[in-house]
């Protein structure tokens, strides 16, 4: 008795250590400066949850075998995983990350119903709510995630799915979701009564899951990434009341109201409202993907590497506006050497980064982080916006959303009102991507057709390294002296 009083004030004193570990982690990992820290503060709270996960007291001697079993096994996958994955695809890597720990809250609450004959009153009110709500997020987050999973990856198409009545439908699904809790609450038999009412609503959340996340597409898709983050969050927390563990309450309320925040910020960033996202209004209007006359006219200029390093040359300002295809082609380092080569000749270089380029929050930072960008040359969107038509050269290397004037020009597009980098509005624009293919949202995008536009076709990494080439052995004016 003694010894397991003992070993609960270890587990919780370890707990709240964790705990704290894990907001200055958070707190870390809200600047590129302070990140590496952040993400150390995360690695040692994790290992200090792990460890004391040993001292719990209703662990026993077996159960220390299966615990580190399942340790070595998840972190063989989970080393492996991360040694392998691309950057590009780490959004659909976040995305089944979340779909476990939906499943998990699933099969925790169902357990922990099936073995809560004892309870009576307010504690099993208080239960049953607990396991009510965490199997019903759980499950919307599971298969939620599932589906961005294979959105993500390319095994799903992308577009919205727009079945007529589709809102109808998730009210229904909705509405008979709660009429399963009327049948599910203070029942008498649990396993005759209250368990099919559970199951029940688990299928229906399941199926909401899937509908909520298949009506969603195009440019939304990163603000859903981040809601089902946020869902995971409380699901987790759910789970953490069921097993009277402190650390998964405090771990799951975290990620819950910074996914919730995050997806806020992407909102206004994007110009969204966060009920539309969800519920898959904005933009996934019948008709809207194929507007007649949307389309952009006229030819496109293109320009060869000669004739950009040339200009790069003339240049006093130039801001480079890196997207999706800079992280494919992992052209970071090179782009970096061609700032480095210009702001030796003093020309003022800046970067600019839109709030989803690329397929992940704070995507291009991390890749400009790598190749040592200094971060007091890289801007936020608001920050830099206005400072287009005083730039010589915008170098758009292997972005198209986030430039694209449609989104500020053309009410029919489907991105219409999502705040874009406004590079049409330097004197030259360079578009350094392979084709004419459209970006994420699969819009054409009438910036390649305007007459300042210059287009150098090829795979960003060789067009840059070329460019670099180019700008070798030239001695750049330094606009300094
Ligand atoms: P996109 O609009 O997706 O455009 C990327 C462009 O890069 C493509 O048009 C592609 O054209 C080009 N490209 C691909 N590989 C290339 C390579 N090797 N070399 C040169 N170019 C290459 O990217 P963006 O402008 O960064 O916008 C991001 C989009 O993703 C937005 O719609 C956003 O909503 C969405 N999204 C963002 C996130 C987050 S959180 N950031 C998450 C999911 C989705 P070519 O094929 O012609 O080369």
């Amino acid at each position: 008795m003694e010894q397991a009083m003992e070993q609960n004030g270890i587990l919780a004193a370890a707990y709240l250590a964790a705990g704290v570990l894990f907001i200055l982690s958070l707190g870390g990992l809200s600047s590129p400066e302070s990140s590496r820290r952040g993400n150390w503060f995360g690695i040692a709270g994790m290992a200090i949850a792990i460890t004391a996960t040993f001292f719990h007291s209703g662990v026993s001697a077996c159960g220390y075998w299966t615990l580190t079993a399942m340790i070595v096994i998840g972190g063989a996958i989970g080393a492996f995983v991360a040694a392998r994955i691309a950057m590009t695809a780490m959004p659909q890597l976040v995305a089944g990350f979340h779909s476990f720990v939906g499943l998990a809250a699933v099969l925790v609450g169902i357990n922990s119903y099936m073995e809560s004959a004892g309870l009576s009153g307010a504690a099993r009110a208080v239960h049953e709510t607990e396991v009510f709500l965490g199997v019903f997020i759980g499950a919307v987050t599971f298969t939620g995630s599932v589906t961005a999973f294979g959105k993500l990856q390319a095994l799903i198409r992308s577009k919205p799915l727009l079945l007529p009545g589709r809102h109808l439908i998730n009210a229904a699904m909705a509405l008979a979701a709660i009429y399963c809790g009327y049948r599910f609450f203070g029942v008498e038999n649990i396993m005759a009564q209250g368990l099919p009412a559970l199951l029940l609503m688990t299928a229906l959340a399941f199926a909401l899951g899937v509908h909520l996340v298949m009506s969603i597409g195009g440019a939304d898709m990163p603000v859903v990434v981040s809601m089902l983050n946020s869902y995971s969050g409380w699901a987790a927390a759910a789970t953490g009341f069921l097993l009277s563990n402190d650390l998964l309450i405090i771990t799951g309320a975290l990620v819950g109201s910074s996914g919730a925040i995050l997806s806020y910020i992407m909102c206004k960033a994007m110009n969204r409202s966060l009920v539309n996202v969800i519920f898959g209004g904005f933009g996934a209007e019948e008709g809207k993907l194929s507007v007649p006359g949307a389309e952009p006219a006229g030819a496109t200029t293109a320009a060869g590497v000669e004739e950009v390093a040339g200009m790069l040359k003339e240049a006093r300002n130039v801001i480079v506006i890196p997207g999706y295809g800079l992280a494919v082609a992992r052209a970071q380092h090179a782009v970096k050497e061609i700032s480095d080569k210009l702001r030796a000749g003093g020309v003022n270089v800046r970067f600019a980064i839109h709030p989803v380029a690329g397929r992940l929050p704070g995507h291009m930072n991390v890749l400009l982080a790598e190749a040592d960008v200094p971060y007091d040359i890289v801007f936020e969107m608001d920050e830099i916006n206005k400072d287009f038509p005083e730039t010589d050269v915008a170098l758009v290397i292997g972005a198209n959303d986030i430039v694209n004037p449609g989104a500020l020009e053309d009410p029919a597009s489907p991105i219409y009102g999502m705040p874009v980098l406004e590079a049409w509005k330097a004197k030259t624009t360079v578009v350094l991507k392979r084709s004419m293919a459209s970006g994420y949202a699969g819009v054409e995008n009438p910036l390649f057709y305007k007459s300042n536009t210059r287009m150098l076709f090829g795979d960003a990494k060789k067009s840059v390294e070329a460019i670099l080439e180019q700008l070798d052995g030239t001695l750049l004016p330094n606009f300094l002296n």
